[in-house]
């Protein structure tokens, strides 16, 4: 649900709330948890079940065994080494320099054969062949090539002599490619690919088998059915693949059930008229103010110093990494990929930018747990910093194991274990995920002891707690589906246990987490009563969890999964796009709080930030997500540039630019009562957010539109190809992606600069905070917080 839904007169609210109505919401609460969860598990079930299948043997007619299962499964694990979905992408899922390996591969395949029959037929190429010739090669080859020959029986995966060949021809190609063939130096560079990749030849020649695998998947029919094991998804002509009747009904029909979910929530809206906010009722001063800081409280300082810096090193490996695309191997002429190749640069940017935004909530929830119940456990101070060592060396630990895989240090179980698994997001080794979700545990336990007393206490406010331990404990369970696959488990299923991950979290309990944490800011700050902020927090989360649990299923269309995955997550998945469309009431709402007041006027930039987030979670949630979210935009969309402009804007946009409020909120706790300085942070603040919307519209959109177009035309392998990517507009636009970058990075130093200023001084005015609107007793007013940062 939007985030801060909580608000005042944010439209749902109840004015009169009664016991009976929380319970039916929490009843609500669990009907949605249950039956969403079970359609999860149900349809889950059903991708283990119909899944590609790996092959036991790869045999040619006439005899030759091509590949085996343990050559596919160990390319599997090769292919994670290099960095996985982080350099390149395999059904559309992962980075997007370097081709889509199994769309590629499809072409590739396609091509030799239709290249050699031209040449037998007309000794000619396949391209300077007349129409009626063309038309009857393809159907010829995709008789061939559609057909599903493998037999469940044996195991074994029969294919023509001709396939074998054509298998061979490609995997050269491969092999010079991620090896030093001199030749194919003009491709590494245009994919940010360092020489030598893969360093042995053993294990190029299992990545091969991988490549082969993921793309047969893409073109071979289910059995019985006339659609592929991906739902035909790359579109490729040549093979026909196109998009399916299924896909455009589901397409259809998810744009009618968004307009009929947005017509719902707007008569409920009209329905219950808004409390206008009456400003005499505001607390007269800062009632935080009063607020003394325990020593578990301050402990929380260092994780945002960690925080500030974090981002600043994010950014500066996302300009790294945007900079490959422009000179594929080096910065500026330093022949940095030698050292510190693209797939490490974008598994770094992409981790720590989960890892400071983590940070910042984690830090967030310790600091106000005990300010909530105005209890301060034994030993919480140890625990706050035992955890952030713990943090630290995870941090550390994952990046420097990624490193390592990625320069092909490690054996496949030690690279499982400790390096790259490859799968964007849920990167680190299996060692270090475990690490983190006991970290994740004892910040939950941390957070329960220091809140259980005011749970205890607060008859009324105990619903709001109960959602916020609720959505704590989530984050922390959710990360545990990463631990649902193995080194060898099937890259359907893999899949599908990593959106129970991402998705789950940013689409589902990040917002809960988010939702409640603001409404506790709001309330105890006194611009929110108890019980509208649980009413409207519970409600929304039911209607974001809603959409939100069954929508991990859109990112599930193409990856080897039956067609009810496709219809389930597209019709869900569109339901969350309902709130956010409506969510500018609650930005309305907010500006207009931070304006009522003077003391509030102090938490300026915090509110502004909240502000950003509801304006982000509009455009790059609801409007970036769906434009890649129907079935058939998706089809053509996924893997292109599209999918970036929609992840900045909504995963730094709104969870990121979140982070940073709820960092400045902190901050404001704990320095001293001084004024801040408006100049630095303001700026910070513009920059931040008018340099994420240059990136983005100058830049990513384009290119993602004009891929689009391409694809649509020529299929994905060509919107992805060197051919049309190292185009002059194409170059162009990617320079002056250039100009968001840097007003981005200047901003983000801005606010490191800020941050760094309340500790030296240099973000501080002279005077204390003007915290009354009335005259404050002059002891009240000199008296400092006792906290220094
Ligand atoms: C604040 C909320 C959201 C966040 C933080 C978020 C973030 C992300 C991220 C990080 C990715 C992965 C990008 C990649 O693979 O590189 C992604 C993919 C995707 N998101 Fe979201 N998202 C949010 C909301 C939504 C919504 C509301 C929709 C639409 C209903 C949506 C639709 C999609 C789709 C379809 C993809 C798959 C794109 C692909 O595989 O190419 N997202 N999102
Ligand atoms: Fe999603």
């Amino acid at each position: 649900m939007p985030i801060g839904s909580y608000s005042t007169n944010y439209p749902f609210q109840t004015p009169n709330p009664y016991p009976m109505k929380y319970k039916k919401l929490w009843l609500g609460f669990i009907v949605v948890i249950v039956g969403s969860f079970s359609v999860l598990g149900y349809y889950g079930s059903e991708i283990y079940r119909q899944a590609p299948p790996i092959p036991n043997k790869v045999i040619s007619t006439s005899g030759q065994v091509v590949f085996t299962a343990q050559d596919i499964m160990d390319g599997q694990n090769v292919w994670q080494s290099t960095g996985g979905q982080e350099l390149g992408s395999v059904w559309g899922h992962g980075a997007y320099v370097a081709p889509d390996w199994s769309a590629e591969w499809l072409h590739k395949e396609a091509m030799f054969f239709l290249d050699t029959w031209a040449q037998q037929a007309k000794g000619t190429t396949f391209d300077a062949l007349d129409v009626e010739t063309k038309a009857m090669l393809q159907a010829r080859l995709q008789k061939q090539i559609r057909n599903n020959t493998y037999d469940p029986a044996t195991g074994t995966l029969s294919i023509s002599d001709l396939r074998a060949q054509a298998i061979a021809d490609v995997s050269q190609h491969y092999t010079g490619l991620f090896m030093q063939d001199p030749a194919l130096a003009k491709y590494r560079d245009a994919y940010a690919m360092k020489d030598f990749t893969v360093e042995d030849p053993e294990r190029m020649r299992k990545l091969n088998a991988f490549f082969f695998w993921t793309s047969w998947a893409c073109v071979t029919e289910r059995p019985g059915q006339d659609i592929s094991y991906t739902n035909n998804w790359p579109s490729e002509e040549l093979v026909g693949n196109r998009p399916s009747g299924d896909l455009l009904i589901w397409t259809g029909f998810s744009v009618i059930i968004l307009i009929a979910g947005i017509g719902l929530l707007a008569y409920y809206y009209a329905s219950h008229k808004e409390d206008e906010l009456d400003p005499s009722q505001l607390p007269k001063e800062d009632p935080l103010l009063g607020l003394k800081a325990t020593p578990s409280m301050r402990a929380t300082l260092k994780y945002f110093w960690i925080v500030t810096a974090l981002i600043v090193v994010q950014i500066t490996l996302g300009v790294v990494t945007a900079h490959y695309g422009v000179e594929g191997q080096a910065l500026y002429g330093f022949p940095l990929a030698d050292m510190l190749p693209y797939s490490v640069t974008r598994t770094w940017h992409v981790q720590l930018g989960i890892f400071w935004i983590a940070t910042s909530w984690l830090a967030t929830g310790l600091y106000i747990a005990p300010a909530v119940s105005g209890y301060e456990p034994k030993f919480q101070k140890l625990g706050v910093n035992f955890l952030f060592i713990c943090l630290l060396i995870i941090v550390a630990g994952s990046l420097a194991g990624q490193w390592y895989g990625v320069m092909q240090k490690l054996g496949y179980g030690e690279n499982f274990w400790f390096g790259h698994q490859g799968y964007e997001y849920v990167d680190m080794g299996r060692f270090w995920q475990i690490f983190l979700l006991v970290g994740l545990f004892l910040w939950l336990f941390l957070m329960v002891r220091a809140i259980w007393p005011a749970f205890k206490r607060e008859v009324e406010g105990r619903h709001l707690l109960g959602m916020f331990l609720i959505s704590s404990a989530a984050i922390a369970l959710f990360w545990a589906a990463g631990l649902m696959w193995g080194q060898h488990t099937n890259l359907a299923i893999a899949e599908y246990w990593r959106w129970w991950v991402v998705h789950l979290w940013v689409e589902g309990f990040f917002e809960v987490f988010a939702t409640v944490v603001i409404a506790f800011l709001f309330v105890r700050m006194g611009l929110l009563q108890t019980h509208v902020a649980t009413a409207t927090v519970l409600f929304s989360t039911i209607i974001f969890l809603f959409g939100g649990i069954i929508g991990t299923f859109h990112h599930l269309y193409f990856s080897g999964t039956p067609t009810s995955i496709m219809a389930l997550g597209a019709s869900f998945s569109a339901l969350e796009v309902v709130p956010l469309v409506l969510i500018g009431f609650e930005a309305y709402h907010n500006l207009t709080i931070s304006r009522l007041t003077k003391w509030i006027r102090a938490y300026k930039w915090p509110i502004y930030c909240f502000i950003a987030v509801a304006f982000w979670n509009l455009v790059g949630a609801g409007i970036f997500g769906f434009l890649i979210n129907p079935p058939i935009a998706l089809y053509y969309m996924q893997g292109l540039n599209t999918t970036p402009v929609h992840a900045h804007t909504a995963l730094f946009g709104v969870y990121g630019v979140l982070g940073i409020g709820l960092m400045l909120f902190v901050l404001k706790g704990l320095s001293t009562r001084r004024r801040w300085k408006d100049g630095v942070i303001r700026f910070a603040f513009w920059s931040i957010n008018i340099g994420l919307a240059l990136m983005v519209l100058i830049s990513v959109l384009p290119i993602g539109l004009m891929q689009t177009w391409a694809s649509v035309k020529y299929g994905l392998w060509y919107a992805r190809s060197m051919e049309f990517m190292q185009t002059d507009t194409m170059e162009v636009l990617r320079w002056l992606r250039l100009i968001g970058d840097t007003i981005f990075a200047i901003g983000a130093g801005a606010l490191a600069w800020f941050v760094i200023g309340l500790k030296t001084g240099h973000s501080l005015e002279d005077d204390i905070d003007v915290t009354s609107d009335f005259n404050v007793p002059e002891e009240s007013q000199t008296k400092e917080i006792p906290v220094e940062v």
